[in-house]
């Protein structure tokens, strides 16, 4: 790292058409902001900058569905999204927006210079065109039948119902989401940036010398670079976005990936309006983007394509350490299935414990592959490893040396020092130096394990000197004990410094390492003092004598309620989803069509009865099954059925129902079952139970 002289780290920019969720948070802001706190204790110069990403045609949808304009929804989430940023310790030097001045002129400009020294080509093609809003169309303004399901909500890039890829062309009956009118082809300009001429350089660039890159984000590269790179439209007929800068291209705007990248370099230009040349143009700066895996292509082949062809000195990215994706509960983020953890809502319902949020998103980072989320191990790692560990290790410490010796750090001799002192001692760098290596490498959940292992290091020490006990006898042993209890304290405020900021410094505070309370948890320019790096498996931090603040708590336990409440809430979105998608279903589907036809005496060897519900459990490990008993009038017997998707035990007894009594029995899950409830099955896969419509008496024929 020494030929460096700077470190200019970007986190992608969310767009601005909603809030944050966790995934955001685990896949791109809380490793970049690890990576930036870490370089900033070394003492390393770094500028870290983000923003909001404002364009796009996904934003344009959002305001028209809601009746305003794409400028007052970006405003919205532009604001909720930084306050959120904020408040989780995210310390970017600048987090500005690219509907802002200064980006309309910086990435007009960009895209005029490469304009005027050919380095696009500009190709006429047909594009569809509503007739009547008199607009060109992104395919998702096209919607039309599924050929594929018949899905008649398919939009013309993809059918969200059943996930096939679309191109408006395979739609039946295609209408513009503007107008409702059917689209029609006509001719439009545009201008291409022709990344297969860039492909021998950025094969070399990539695939030789960076094959240090992480393993996902290089074999992403190497697909595209392998598969052959083609021309990419950088400009789009749309009225929202940075208007392209020439004369015969009204109604165009430069596209969402053309003019987000270049956000980084016009927000580092509003920090810095004299000085930001220095950032992107010199080869002692190191430029590391921090990003999600579907933002890959954009980052390693199409921007630095853009940046190089521009040229005029600017640096590409050193790496480009891109995370995989983050579920929930086992189920897929979705913004609009309201499947997330929003970061204002968590803010609401765990006011105050955001480094729990920060330490569990990143030991449990999709650091190489995806990765779940769940509240049980999200309170998991808050309870046994925050609280039990890190926190149980600090309040020992530091509650023991208020009592024993008055809030005072104790002295000790050199000669007093046991071979299990000395053994301690020796392993705090050792572990520290493994925070320190898998920091560097971007192992951040590695990082973090360590981080935990030097508390865990903390507890066993004081387990095994067992100070409470040999007080009485040997104060002189506890104040050895407490002395180098202390010195952890102040290595693990340190390392935990890049991942919970909020508690290291209720730590230092504690330790008397800083003197505000209040210090800034968000800081944007290096450290000195005690807090540095370079302090980091030093036992001498804490001075002999020094007097200690009053002891807080680090972290608080996290009750079951807490977590039932979530889990509650993501139960009913999910009830909420599998309704709205079956109404849907149902909408769309059409009734099955008629089975071949029957007798009168094939139908009569079926012995339909109605029967009572007495009792209803679920089958231990089926999601489907249920197990009845019921009363069929002539005998009491047991039914299995796969109604526990629609019906819960309780809302079955008591209900009378129609069965087919004479079915042969069967065993299903070790279980005889014997007969068969008779459901209605909506053409969406909705079962209800048949009821008579009025009570009859149980074993009545049905027929
Ligand atoms: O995927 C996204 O959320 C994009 N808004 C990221 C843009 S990153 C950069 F290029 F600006
Ligand atoms: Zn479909």
């Amino acid at each position: 790292m020494q030929q460096f002289k700077r470190h200019l780290i970007t986190a992608a920019l969310p767009y601005a058409n909603g809030s944050v969720h966790i995934g955001h948070l685990a896949g791109v802001y809380v490793p970049a902001d690890i990576y930036c706190r870490y370089l900033r204790m070394k003492g390393e110069d770094v500028l870290f900058v983000c923003g909001s990403d404002e364009h796009g045609v996904p934003i344009t949808f959002k305001a028209k569905d809601l009746g305003c304009s794409p400028q007052e929804i970006v405003d919205k989430y532009h604001a909720i999204i930084k306050d959120s940023f904020n408040r989780f310790g995210i310390s970017f030097n600048i987090y500005s927006r690219t509907s802002s001045e200064i980006h309309h002129q910086t990435a007009g400009e960009f895209f005029k210079k490469m304009y005027e020294e050919g380095k696009f080509i500009e190709r006429e093609s047909e594009q569809f065109y509503d007739p009547v809003a008199e607009v060109f169309l992104a395919d998702r303004y096209i919607m039309g039948t599924c050929p594929k399901c018949g899905n008649e909500s398919a939009y013309g890039d993809q059918c969200e119902k059943c996930g096939s890829t679309l191109s408006p062309e395979e739609l039946i009956n295609p209408h513009s989401r503007m107008s409702g009118e059917a689209p029609v082809k006509k001719m439009t300009k545009h201008w291409y940036l022709p990344l297969d001429k860039d492909e021998n350089w950025l094969k070399e660039w990539i695939l030789e010398n960076h094959k240090e890159w992480k393993t996902n984000v290089y074999g992403q590269c190497k697909s595209w670079l392998d598969g052959g790179l083609r021309p990419r439209a950088v400009t789009r007929d749309l009225d929202w976005g940075v208007p392209v800068p020439l004369e015969d291209a009204k109604g165009k705007v430069l596209y969402v990936w053309f003019d987000a990248p270049i956000g980084y370099i016009s927000n580092t230009k509003e920090l810095l309006p004299n000085d930001w040349e220095k950032w992107w143009k010199s080869s002692d700066t190191r430029l590391i983007h921090f990003i999600g895996k579907d933002n890959i292509v954009f980052h390693c082949i199409v921007f630095p394509s853009m940046l190089k062809n521009y040229g005029d000195g600017y640096i590409l990215p050193e790496n480009v350490p891109a995370n995989e994706f983050l579920n929930l509960e086992g189920d897929k983020i979705s913004t609009s299935r309201n499947w997330a953890i929003w970061l204002e809502e968590y803010l609401k319902d765990f006011e105050g414990q955001q480094d729990v949020l920060r330490y569990v998103l990143c030991a449990n980072a999709p650091e190489t592959k995806d990765n779940d989320f769940t509240w049980k191990d999200f309170q998991a790692r808050n309870n046994s490893e925050l609280v039990a560990i890190y926190g149980n290790f600090v309040n020992r410490a530091l509650v023991l040396t208020h009592k024993y010796f008055d809030g005072k750090v104790p002295a000790f001799r050199q000669e007093q020092l046991t071979p299990m002192d000395k053994e301690f001692i020796a392993s705090i760098p050792q572990i520290t130096k493994e925070v320190e290596d898998n920091l560097s490498h971007f192992k951040f959940r590695d990082a973090i394990k360590e981080a935990m292992n030097l508390a865990r290091l903390g507890n066993k020490y004081l387990t095994d000197t067992e100070p409470w006990k040999v007080y009485k006898t040997d104060p002189e042993r506890v104040a050895v004990i407490l002395n180098l209890s202390l010195q952890l304290c102040a290595n693990l405020a340190i390392a935990f410094e890049p991942f919970c900021p909020f508690s290291s410094k209720k730590l230092e505070y504690m330790l008397g390492l800083i003197e505000n309370k209040n210090n800034e948890v968000c800081p944007t320019s290096s450290a000195s003092g005690k807090i540095a790096w370079e302090n980091l498996g030093r036992v001498d931090m804490m001075e002999t004598g020094a007097t200690l603040n009053t002891p807080e708590l680090l972290f608080a336990k996290i009750e079951d309620d807490a977590i039932n409440a979530q889990t509650e809430r993501l139960a009913r979105i999910k009830k909420e989803n599998e309704e709205k998608a079956m109404q849907e279903a149902a909408a769309n589907a059409k009734a099955e069509p008629l089975k071949g036809e029957c007798t009168f005496e094939e139908f009569e060897k079926m012995d339909i009865r109605t029967a009572t519900v007495l009792e209803a459990v679920a089958v231990p490990k089926t999601d489907k099954l249920l197990k009845l008993t019921i009363d069929t009038g002539i005998d009491k017997r047991t039914i299995v059925s796969g109604i526990a998707q629609y019906y819960t035990p309780e809302e079955m007894v008591g209900k009378q129902i129609c069965i087919l009594a004479n079915l042969k029995p069967r065993v299903i899950r070790g279980i005889e079952s014997k007969g068969m409830i008779l459901m209605a099955k909506e053409p969406g896969g909705k079962m209800r139970f048949i009821t008579p419509a009025e009570v009859v008496s149980n074993g009545a024929q049905v027929g």
